[in-house]
C-alpha cells in the first residue's frame, strides 16, 4: 500500500479508501451478510487500507466498528457523516451532537477522525456554517472528534459550488468531491484551492455505475452524442472506452478509471465501493499502478474535459 498526508490533517491515509456507501454498501446491498461484510473489511485492513468511509445512512457504521474494534484505534482512519436534514427539515445542533454521539456508539469508538456533513447542497451550506459547525466544534474540543469535513452532492451541484463556499471559510480540515474520467471540473474548480489551502480531498463517483455497467456507459454516451457534446463515433462503438485497454494500457476500464483519479495532482485518497473481495482486491491493484499513458490521458482531457455532471447519479439498488 501507498500512503499519503491528508492535507493539514497530517493523518497518514492510505491512498485507496474503502468506501463503505454507494450502491455496494460492502454488498449489504447484494444480500451478504454481515459476517461477509466484516471480513470485506478486514481483508482490506490486510492488503494495508487504512482509511474507512462510512456514515448513518449508509447503515455499515456497526460493522466498520466491529470489523476494527480489535486493531489499535489509531492504526485506522475512520470517516463517518451526518445527514443534515431529517424529515425535510434542517436540523439543529444539538441534533448534529446527537447524530455524532450515536456514530460513535455503533462505531465503538471514543472519536471519529473525521466527521462530515453529508451531501450538504449549496443552499444549505449557510445554516450548516452558522448552525452546525458551532456546535461541532465544541465536540471538537472534547476530542469527539478530530477533524470536521463536508461532502458535496454530486447529483445536485455538479460545478462544486458548496465547496466554492466551504473554501471562503476554510473551515473544513476535509472535503469530499466527485471526480471521474468523464467528470473532469474538479481540476480547475477544486484542487487548485484545496492544495492551496491544505485541505484533505477524498474522491467518489471514480467508477460508480457509468463505468461498471456497459450498459449504462453507452446510454450516457447515446444521450451526449446527441447534444453534441461528444463525437458520434463514440456513441456508435459498443465498448467505447476500449481504447484505454491493451498494450501498455489499462486492464480495463474500472482499472483505468481508478488510474486516473489516483493520478490527479490534489488527490488524496481514491474511495472505492464494493461488495465483493475479488473486486476489492483488484481495485487496490488498480490504485497502486502507475498513472495512464500519457497519450491516454491527453485523450480523456480532450474528449471529456468539458463535460459536467456526467455520471453522477445515486446510489442503484440491486
Ligand atoms: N455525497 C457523499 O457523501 C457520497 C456520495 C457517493 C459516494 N460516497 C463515498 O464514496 C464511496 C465510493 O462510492 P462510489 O459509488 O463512488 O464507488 P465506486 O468505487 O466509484 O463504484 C462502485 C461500483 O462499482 C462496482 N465495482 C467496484 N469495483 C469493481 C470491479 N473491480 N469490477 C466490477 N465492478 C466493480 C461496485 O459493485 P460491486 O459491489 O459489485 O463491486 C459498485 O457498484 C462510497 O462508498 C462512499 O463512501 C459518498
Amino acid at each position: 500500500m501507498e500512503y499519503t498526508t491528508l492535507g493539514r490533517t497530517a493523518l497518514k491515509v492510505s491512498v485507496a479508501g474503502l468506501g463503505c456507501g454507494g450502491s455496494s454498501r460492502l454488498g449489504q446491498n447484494s444480500g451478504n451478510s454481515e459476517a461477509q461484510a466484516i471480513a470485506l473489511v478486514r481483508r482490506a485492513v490486510d492488503l494495508g487500507v487504512n482509511f474507512f468511509d462510512t456514515a448513518e445512512v449508509y447503515g455499515t457504521e456497526a460493522i466498520v466498528g466491529l470489523a476494527v474494534r480489535d486493531l489499535p484505534r489509531d492504526s485506522v482512519v475512520i470517516s463517518t457523516k451526518s445527514r443534515i436534514r431529517s424529515a425535510g427539515r434542517l436540523v439543529s445542533g444539538d441534533d448534529i451532537i446527537a447524530n455524532l454521539e450515536a456514530s460513535l456508539q455503533r462505531l465503538q469508538t471514543e472519536y471519529v477522525d473525521v466527521f462530515h456533513l453529508h451531501g450538504v447542497p449549496p443552499a444549505d451550506y449557510g445554516h450548516v456554517r452558522d448552525e452546525i459547525v458551532p456546535a461541532l466544534m465544541r465536540e471538537q474540543d472534547k476530542g469527539k472528534l478530530r477533524h470536521l469535513g463536508i461532502t458535496e452532492t454530486g447529483p445536485n451541484d455538479p460545478k462544486h459550488e458548496m465547496l466554492q463556499r466551504a473554501f471562503d471559510d476554510d473551515i473544513f480540515d476535509v472535503i469530499m468531491l466527485a471526480y471521474h474520467m468523464m467528470n473532469q471540473n474538479a481540476r480547475q474548480n477544486v484542487f487548485p484551492r484545496s492544495q492551496a489551502q491544505g485541505i484533505g480531498t477524498l474522491l467518489m463517483f471514480v467508477v460508480r455505475r457509468i463505468f461498471s455497467d456497459p450498459v449504462y456507459l453507452r446510454g450516457i454516451m447515446a444521450r451526449l452524442a446527441q447534444a453534441g457534446d461528444i463525437p458520434q463515433v463514440l456513441a456508435d462503438d459498443d465498448r467505447p472506452l476500449d481504447f484505454l485497454c491493451g498494450d501498455g494500457g489499462a486492464s480495463s476500464v474500472i482499472d483505468a478509471a481508478y488510474r486516473f483519479a489516483r493520478h490527479e495532482p490534489g488527490a488524496d485518497v481514491i474511495l472505492f465501493g464494493t461488495g465483493s473481495l475479488e473486486h476489492l482486491e483488484a481495485n487496490i491493484d488498480s490504485i497502486l499502478k502507475p498513472p495512464l499513458p500519457e497519450a491516454d490521458i491527453e485523450t480523456l482531457y480532450k474528449l471529456f474535459g468539458k463535460l459536467e455532471g456526467v455520471g453522477l447519479d445515486l446510489p442503484t439498488q440491486r
